[in-house]
């Protein structure tokens, strides 16, 4: 059986948020050593999203056989709501199940809340990512880059990014007007987590579907940085660290010819 508590709902309340928008329906592959992981595509298979929640996030991670629990992320969101942020979440299943349990404890009041939720089965194609190498690799304040995402989307549907050894440009350009922002690499001794770092082997010239960065910058709750991975003509990856674990994106860039 599977019984995964976390002593805070908060975490996993936060990344259920960061998906549900881009993707419907997902495996939840639930394993003793490498704790929860999901990947799914988004229907129009330009957004890949793979989750690792380690099980050093748990309080207590318990799962005798691997299993696999096809879950739908709208209804998992709602039940979700259900509890505080600092309820103890307890999630249980059977060997072979056919639906979770989500168990909230509220640990001033000794209230206990218990849901189930049924899961589905979801046949579709799995997938694999593959490590590769990268052009260049941005670390950035995730707010900063969440705010840069909206702010652009007013202006176009696609946004542009140009990396140079010495800055970083957003740029988009729509029927209203043009906007661009220009980061220069930066070290903060004090914060580190608001330094902007730049990792270059070749400049990258790409541009990318707003909408589909709009429902990225939803993990900024996540971590305080995001790390992106630029490489020409493939998916870029975004990168918000979890306590202990990740929740990636690879994005599709937009090609000319699509323009
Ligand atoms: C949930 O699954 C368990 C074990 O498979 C089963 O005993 C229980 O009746 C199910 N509950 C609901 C509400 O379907
Ligand atoms: C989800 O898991 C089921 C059961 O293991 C499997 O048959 C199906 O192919 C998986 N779907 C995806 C999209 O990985
Ligand atoms: C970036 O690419 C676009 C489209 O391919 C091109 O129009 C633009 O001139 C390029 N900008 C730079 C700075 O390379």
């Amino acid at each position: 059986m599977l019984e995964a508590q976390f002593e805070d709902a908060s975490l996993f309340k936060k990344v259920i948020d960061s998906i549900k928008d881009s993707v419907k329906l997902c495996n939840f592959t639930c394993s003793q050593s490498d704790g929860i992981v999901v990947q799914a595509i988004d229907d129009s298979r330009v957004l890949l999203i793979a989750l690792k929640i380690d099980n050093d996030c748990f309080q207590d991670f318990r799962c005798d056989k691997n299993l696999v629990l096809g879950l739908d992320l709208e209804s998992l969101g709602k039940i979700l709501k259900q509890g505080n942020n600092d309820d103890r979440l307890t999630l249980l299943a059977e060997d072979s199940p056919d639906n979770l349990t989500i168990n909230f404890e509220d640990k001033n009041k000794d209230r206990i809340s218990e849901f189930n939720l049924k899961l589905m089965d979801i046949d579709s194609d799995s997938l694999s990512i593959e490590d590769m190498d990268n052009d260049c690799s941005i670390t950035m304040p995730s707010n900063d880059f969440a705010k840069i995402v909206r702010d652009m989307k007013i202006l176009s549907e696609s946004l542009q990014i140009i990396v140079t050894k010495d800055s970083i440009k957003f740029g988009a350009e729509g029927s209203i007007g043009a906007g661009k922002v220009i980061l220069k690499p930066q070290t903060n001794i004090d914060k580190p987590e608001e330094s902007v770092k730049i990792n270059l082997n070749s400049p990258v010239n790409l541009t990318f579907g707003a909408k589909y960065l709009n429902d990225i910058v939803k993990a900024t709750t996540l971590s305080n940085t995001v790390t992106i991975k630029l490489t020409d003509k493939a998916p870029a990856l975004f990168e918000y660290s979890l306590p202990s674990g990740y929740l990636r994106f690879y994005l599709a860039p937009k090609f000319d010819d699509e323009e």
